[in-house]
């Protein structure tokens, strides 16, 4: 698959390095193209400039950049993203009195949502917030003997399809949460996470499943 990233950071690079790692033509963009062109030799991409290098000849486009400007470094470059996937992994998160706070409460659109609203013949999927950078460096993600999952959440099922491959091939599973307006559980979820680390706790132990729990009987045993 031929991705374009836009941004340079921590995020930028992890995922990047992924993507070459399973295979994908990877070219990277952002504000500083020489910094664009260091990161892809870096990592072994295949280009790097500035972030119109990065959609040209892309299908899916990766946001990472900070969430407040997001929609900001998108709305240039509606029109090449016409009909492009627009993967948005952007956590809008801020500090507050208690902890990491979520900067669009209060309602505010989601983050994917004002992407949507910047380029709205781009097919917008948010995925990837959800885990911190370091961990797309694994060969392939994985913890207790299960490879990672990675939610995501978009209306375009074609779009939804192409994310579902792109988490397979490194070796992750896709979980389809739904539609766009879901985007913003997710973006909420990746504070409330963030939030559990910071106090000490262990996020990962706080979402098992059911069917995990001591006598559990699954669906199909009951019926
Ligand atoms: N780091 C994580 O573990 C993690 C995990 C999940 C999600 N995320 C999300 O991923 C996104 C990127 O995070 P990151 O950790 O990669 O950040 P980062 O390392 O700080 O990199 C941010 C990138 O955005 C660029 N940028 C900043 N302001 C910009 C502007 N006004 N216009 C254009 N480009 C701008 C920076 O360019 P310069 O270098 O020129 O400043 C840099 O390339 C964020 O939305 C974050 O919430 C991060």
């Amino acid at each position: 698959m031929r991705i374009g990233i836009l941004g340079t950071g921590a995020m930028a690079a992890a995922l990047g390095g992924a993507w070459v790692r399973a295979g994908h033509e990877v070219t990277v963009g952002g504000r500083d193209p020489e910094a664009a062109r260091r990161l892809a030799a870096r990592i072994g991409a295949t280009g790097g400039g500035d972030p119109a290098a990065a959609v040209r000849s892309a299908e899916a486009v990766l946001v990472a950049v900070p969430a407040g400007v997001a929609a900001a470094v998108v709305e240039p470059l509606a029109a090449d993203l016409a009909g492009r996937v627009l993967l948005d992994c952007t956590v809008p998160m801020a500090p507050g009195p208690d902890g990491p706070a979520l900067t669009t409460a209060g309602g505010g659109d989601s983050v994917a949502r004002r992407l949507a609203a910047a380029a709205p013949a781009a097919r917008v999927v948010k995925a990837f917030g959800i885990c911190h950078e370091s961990i797309w460096t694994m060969p392939r993600p994985g913890f207790e003997g299960a490879p990672l999952g990675v939610p995501y959440c978009g209306d375009d099922p074609d779009a939804a399809a192409l994310v579902a491959g792109l988490v397979d091939s490194m070796g992750c599973v896709p979980v389809h949460c739904g539609g766009l307006d879901r985007a913003a559980l997710l973006e909420a979820t990746a504070v409330f996470a963030i939030g559990a680390w910071w106090a000490g706790g262990e996020a990962r132990h706080v979402f098992p499943s059911p069917a995990l729990a001591p006598g559990a009987v699954d669906d199909d045993e009951e019926e």
